[in-house]
């Protein structure tokens, strides 16, 4: 599994944004974690933001991070460890979630809630997060929530969302409930220069083209701040337009210069001639 525990906070992210009123409420949530504790589950499309705001907010609050797939597991109790056997004896191997919540001011972001592989995977959760903030299991005892430890909870919400990957809503009851969104054109656009090598101009190109895909109602998957963010790199590698959008977004070569050529977009990509090889030495 994929979870991880970082005890050192991670760092600030210098060109992240948000929405001020998003910036406020998670400022007062964080006070109000120093009183008692607070669950927060961040909602939106795949990509707009949620894992990246909630590692912001343990840097911008120096606190610690763990990080759980939530959608990951397949039966209850996973969370907190498994019996193993050694020379002949069965053994229990504690696992990270007792260590994260039992680590004061720890941020805990529990990915993807909506969509354990087993219903009752989440059945654990319930404990830790009402109001009695511990859980007895039978191998370590009352494990308990350390002060000023926050929850987050994140899950991929969109239009394509169905009944099933919705989540309990006795499990919904204890969150606050922050939605994220895609960012403006204008502030992506500051995101694509700041983080990566691309100029302005390109990146207004890349906007122009990804503005277009995200509203074209054909294209199925979501295009994110990860997508653009992939091809602006590549171009700031040296990379044509072209070849960084066909590269990170699989989209097929016909598509993509017929939607140039109907936006009236001009590229400096040399002609390519997929039939053609050449040693790679
Ligand atoms: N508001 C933002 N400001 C700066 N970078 C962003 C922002 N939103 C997303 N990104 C970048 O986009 C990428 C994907 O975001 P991520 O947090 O993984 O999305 P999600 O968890 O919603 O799927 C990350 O590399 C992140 O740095
Ligand atoms: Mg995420």
């Amino acid at each position: 599994m994929d979870n991880k525990i970082l005890l050192t906070p991670p760092e600030l992210d210098q060109f992240f944004y948000v929405q001020e009123e998003t910036s406020d409420i998670l400022k007062n949530l964080e006070k109000l974690s120093n009183i008692h504790p607070v669950n927060v589950l961040m909602t939106g499309r795949q990509g707009c933001g949620k894992s990246s705001l909630i590692r912001q907010f343990a840097a911008y609050f120096k606190r610690p991070l763990a990080v759980f797939q939530i959608g990951q597991l397949s039966e209850p109790g996973q969370l907190f460890g498994e019996h193993g056997l050694k020379c002949g004896e069965t053994f229990y191997q504690e696992f990270l979630f007792p260590k994260a919540i039992s680590t004061p001011g720890c941020v805990i972001h529990l990915e993807e809630i909506n969509r354990p592989e087993h219903p009752k995977a989440l059945n654990e959760l319930f404990s830790v997060l009402s109001e009695d903030r511990s859980i007895w299991v039978d191998q370590l005892g009352l494990v308990k929530v350390a002060e000023n430890v926050v929850f987050f909870a994140s899950m991929n919400e969109g239009e394509e969302f169905t009944g099933t990957d919705a989540l309990d809503v006795a499990l919904r009851d204890r969150f606050y409930i922050i939605p994220v969104d895609y960012l403006p054109h204008e502030i992506e656009k500051q995101v694509l220069i700041n983080k990566t090598r691309i100029n302005e101009e390109d990146s207004e190109l890349v906007l122009k083209v990804l503005g277009h895909l995200r509203s074209d109602p054909q294209i199925d998957s979501t295009i994110s701040v990860r997508h653009s963010l992939m091809i602006s790199e590549l171009m700031g590698a040296g990379a044509g337009l072209k070849e960084a959008i066909i590269y990170s977004l699989s989209i097929s070569r016909d598509i993509l210069e017929s939607i140039l050529l109907s936006l009236h977009v001009e590229t400096k990509d040399h002609e390519i001639k997929s039939n053609q090889y050449k040693r790679f030495v």
